[in-house]
């Protein structure tokens, strides 16, 4: 069995979207095992709460930097024997300890069409108003392997979405959501879990 963690900040709609793929028999291989969240009380550890998958908030700011941050997520990581790694909607950096010992092993989906719209600064609703001040006629979602440089790791997966006249940002993120990073995050896992991508 391969033994996922999910890491979230906040809302955890991204994370919603596994646990139902995971119930409609996706990654059958696989298990959602952990969701570590760097805030504390988010909607997405009530989600894990509810999906009764084991839940702990690692909070980013009772650390003084960034290394011993990482190491406590390196730990829990270990401790519960992880496999796969997902950043949904996690909003804060991994460091070396994480990122070496799970090399092609941790997975971000980011919502936009990278190279565009990404690296330090654009996360969450600043993409999709980046996106709109800028006036492209496309965006979309990316899922992407981690590495050491934001948002700079290799493509798994990537859907274009039409940009509308009448879109606000926060109306543009739903859509991307919706049709874009809830669908690409439970395929790349499927293909990760099945070997299709290392
Ligand atoms: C998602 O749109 C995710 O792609 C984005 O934050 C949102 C989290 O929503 N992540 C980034 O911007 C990372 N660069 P969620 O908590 O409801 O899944």
């Amino acid at each position: 069995m391969i033994k996922i963690a999910v890491l979230v900040s906040g809302g955890g709609t991204n994370l919603q979207a596994l646990i139902d793929s995971k119930r409609e028999g996706k990654f059958a291989n696989a298990e959602l095992s952990l969701v570590i969240s760097s805030r504390a009380g988010t909607k997405a550890l009530e989600r894990a709460e509810k999906a009764g998958i084991k839940n702990i908030t690692i909070e980013r700011k009772k650390y003084e930097d960034l290394p011993e941050y990482d190491r406590a997520i390196a730990k829990a990581l270990s401790e519960n024997k992880i496999d796969l790694v997902v950043l949904a909607g996690f909003l804060s950096v991994l460091g070396p300890g994480v990122l070496e010992s799970y090399k092609n092993r941790i997975i971000n989906v980011h919502p936009s069409l990278i190279p565009s719209f990404c690296g330090k600064g654009f996360y969450g609703l600043r993409v999709h108003k980046a996106v709109l001040e800028r006036g492209v006629k496309v965006t979309g979602a990316t899922v992407h392997f981690v590495n050491e440089i934001i948002d700079g790791g290799k493509i798994i997966l990537q859907k274009a979405i039409d940009v509308l006249p009448q879109d606000s940002a926060e109306i543009l993120q739903k859509r991307v959501m919706q049709e874009g990073e809830w669908v690409l995050l439970s395929e790349a896992i499927e293909m990760f879990c099945k070997g299709e991508i290392t």
